[in-house]
């Protein structure tokens, strides 16, 4: 077999879904191969039947809709590679908006307050492009795990500090910048999640509450109280919740109150300033 038969044939598998990315990603992952290799490859008959076994376990994984950065444990954030596992939320482009507005504000190294860190990626990018000193608590232990190996990939062991605690419990810190990606899904929209979502990814990591915004009000009301004079917050929020965010800040008394829009236009970060 020919390793074009087997993309082929593999997407036959698929019959009605289109698996395209998926299966060239998955062949290049399990032969080893970059995207050029495969290329000059695949006219080529297939030798390595231990790379085959592998690919056709991946395969089946695919075909119970496991997402492939699961199966890699591996992916791709503002252009750094980060390990992941199934203790973490897989890293999503709308939080390149959050990294994107924080680069923009942070003049100096500064410190930096990262809430519900998961697998690190906000906080050790931010440590990583701005010097920053950066305090990421995360609430689950299998996550910290996580978050402790990127901190060692990303060799910032000396700016980045792991805190493993509920954020609602820490009673003290002054921090120039808060950043969050909350848990932000209804419970009710919990339920009409993709598969691959509502399978795969932890609940705890997306579920804030019955309406939401229950971590987000929580984080809103907590944060003066660690923020210096002047001080930023910074949230990823729900496609349908700047009004009621916009409330919470305001009531909160944060200034400068403002929203981004993510690819599709929806209001995706905030920004506010005590
Ligand atoms: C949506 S995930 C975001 C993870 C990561 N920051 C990212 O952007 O991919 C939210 C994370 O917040 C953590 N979390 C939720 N509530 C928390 C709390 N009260 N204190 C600390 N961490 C919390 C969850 O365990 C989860 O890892």
């Amino acid at each position: 077999m020919l390793y074009s038969d087997l993309y082929a044939n593999s997407l036959k598998v698929f019959a009605n879904q289109n698996k395209t990315l998926e299966i060239q990603v998955l062949i290049e992952a399990a032969f080893n191969l970059s995207r050029a290799e495969y290329w000059i490859k695949k006219n080529e008959p297939i030798t390595d039947l231990a790379a085959l076994r592998t690919f056709y376990r991946y395969r089946n994984r695919l075909l119970k809709d496991e997402p492939i950065a699961y199966m890699l444990k591996k992916k791709e954030f503002y252009g750094e590679v980060f390990f992941i596992n199934k203790s973490v939320l897989i890293p999503r482009p709308e939080t390149e908006i959050l990294v994107e507005k924080a680069l923009e504000l942070i003049e100096k190294p500064i410190q930096i307050l990262d809430i519900g860190a998961g697998s690190g990626i906000i906080g050790i990018l931010l440590a990583k492009r701005t010097g920053s000193g950066v305090t990421a608590v995360e609430r689950s232990k299998k996550a910290m795990y996580v978050l402790k190996k990127n901190i060692v990939l990303h060799g910032v062991g000396d700016r980045v500090i792991p805190v493993c605690r509920d954020f609602f419990s820490m009673r003290s810190g002054k921090f120039d910048m808060i950043v969050s990606n909350p848990p932000y899904v209804s419970e009710g929209e919990w339920g009409e999640l993709e598969v691959t979502v509502r399978d795969y990814e932890p609940k705890a990591a997306l579920v804030g509450g019955k309406d939401g915004t229950g971590v987000i009000r929580g984080i809103v009301a907590g944060a003066s109280g660690f923020l210096k004079p002047g001080g930023w917050l910074l949230m990823e929020i729900g496609y349908n919740q700047e009004e009621r965010v916009h409330g919470f800040l305001k009531r909160a008394g944060f200034r400068e109150i403002a929203f981004s829009e993510d690819y599709s236009r929806i209001p995706r970060v905030t920004v506010g300033r005590i």
